[in-house]
């Protein structure tokens, strides 16, 4: 079959004609050609092999371009790379490749297409067009990709003892792609993920976690989430994700398995946000419980203070897989510290106070508090999920109600610290804050509106117990 519809991007016929001025043959290779198989959305980068220089097709590719866009070259890596009309596109010489056992650079020789495709992490993977007059068009599969493709299956093109080891950042790969494609890792290939585990250690944080955000960005994070724990994966990226696996029992109580249930929030979660921040705060909302589980005869288990301890871990797992500790990271600390607080509102009958409360502690995330909290519902009892939803739908209905007459989602003090100082002649001091503190106090309780004359009088009555002597009418 011939696939010259997938090149009517007029690029491919001046990389084609680059080629024969140079006298090599060129193939498009890799993701651009498994996505237009799979009919999916395309993805903006094209990764072209050549058998000879990639560099140098690059260069010929750029001189025949009507911009001459600029290339960049990576010589150590014998690559190149140009922008054409918004599309990366990367030249690589075909290669023969073994690697070292303790890093991922490879020792590199030139080598032929078949060589090239060889190397490739998976059969889907080394699938290629080819760009030569003889057989323009012509998808060349020496490792039956294309029936891998129809298959739905992960599969390498070796023994993929080899291709895991030789980079092992491969492991993540083949679980990120079964997760977005839904296919299924040939069984060889998940036993020497696991046999090959520890090799992933060689990889950096920020690798490892590119892999995990684009399976969290999926829409069931869980599959790949089951694969890297069955692989053992899991334990070595994130063991205080694993630590929730396991159910005890103590004199007939139970508790549920946090790890399957945190997989089914982090699922929960997908329709309704694609932050990608708050999928982490639904895959870590509940790491506390694992080093806060106590047994006693009256409550049977308790995880108590658990979101304040999970919060903390939130910062130690950033700053392990060298993820952002700016916002994003804030963000998904808070998220995990109140996680708790809206679920315990949905038990029970809510009051204007404690909504109050919330919106003050949450500010502008509260609503996305709320989408984790609901998310964190998965008691498979219908008449408690129904209560739990219903009460959800009156906290929301409240939280719009509160705001619109307290405004403490931004919460600024209605009275100034300063012009507490000038009512009442004072240096900066403890008084001050404890008047202002019981402004914000009463405006949450609900003693008080959230205005000026009302917090006026407030702080009069306030510190007239507290003894101090008005100085100005
Ligand atoms: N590749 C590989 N081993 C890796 C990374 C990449 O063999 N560790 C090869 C694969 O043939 C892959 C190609 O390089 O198709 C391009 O890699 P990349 O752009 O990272 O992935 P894509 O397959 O293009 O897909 P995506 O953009 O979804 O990651």
């Amino acid at each position: 079959m011939n696939y010259t519809k997938a090149l009517d991007n007029k690029i491919f016929e001046i990389i084609s004609k680059a080629s024969q001025e140079l006298n090599l043959e060129s193939y498009v290779i890799g993701g651009f050609v498994r996505d237009f198989l799979l009919q999916r959305d395309f993805k903006k980068d094209i990764d072209i092999v050549a058998v000879g220089s990639g560099i140098d097709l690059a260069l010929k590719v750029s001189e025949l371009l009507p911009h001459k866009p600029k290339v960049q070259v990576f010589k150590n890596y014998g690559t190149a790379m140009l922008r054409y009309k918004e599309i990366d596109i990367e030249f690589v010489g075909a290669r023969k490749e073994s690697y070292t056992q303790d890093s991922r650079n490879p020792v590199v020789e030139n080598g032929t297409l078949e060589d090239d495709q060889n190397r490739r992490d998976f059969t889907i993977n080394a699938l290629a067009f080819s760009l030569n007059p003889n057989n323009y068009g012509q998808l060349i599969d020496p490792f039956n990709g294309l029936t891998d493709l129809e298959n739905k299956l992960i599969k390498t093109p070796l023994n993929p003892d080899i291709t895991y080891s030789d980079d092992p950042l491969r492991m993540m790969r083949a679980i990120r792609f079964a997760t977005q494609l839904n296919f299924t890792i040939e069984e060889k290939s998940l036993q020497a993920i696991a046999d090959n585990k520890d090799r992933i250690k060689i990889i950096s944080g920020e690798r490892i976690v590119d892999e995990l955000n684009k399976i969290l960005e999926t829409p069931k994070p869980s599959i790949g989430f089951l694969h890297l724990y069955k692989t053992g994966l899991l334990d070595i990226i994130l063991p205080e994700l694993t630590a929730l696996n396991n159910v005890e029992e103590i004199e007939g109580h139970t508790h549920k398995n946090n790890f399957y249930h945190t997989l089914e929030v982090v699922d929960n979660i997908c329709p309704n946000t694609d932050d990608v921040w708050l999928r982490w705060a639904a895959l870590l909302h509940d790491i506390g419980k694992a080093p806060t589980k106590r047994f006693n005869k009256k409550q049977g288990w308790t995880f108590h203070g658990h979101e304040f301890l999970g919060g903390k871990m939130v910062k130690k797992i950033f700053e392990r897989l060298h993820m952002p500790l700016n916002q994003k990271m804030k963000f998904v600390q808070k998220m995990v510290m109140l996680s708790s607080r809206p679920i315990v509102l949905s038990e029970d009958i809510v009051t204007d106070s404690a909504v109050r409360r919330l919106v003050f502690d949450a500010g502008e995330d509260v609503d996305n508090l709320m989408t984790l909290c609901e998310a964190d519902i998965t008691t498979k009892n219908p008449t408690k999920f129904k209560k739990y939803h219903n009460n959800f739908d009156i906290v929301r209905r409240k939280i719009i109600e509160v705001e619109e007459r307290d405004h403490v989602r931004q919460f600024q003090p209605p009275i100034s610290g300063e012009e507490i100082m000038v009512l009442f002649n004072l240096q900066p001091s403890r008084e001050i804050g404890v008047l202002k503190e019981a402004v914000k106090e009463a405006i949450l309780e609900g003693e008080i509106p959230n205005e000026y004359q009302a917090a006026y009088n407030f702080v009069l009555a306030k510190a007239e117990k507290m003894g101090l002597k008005r100085v100005i009418e």
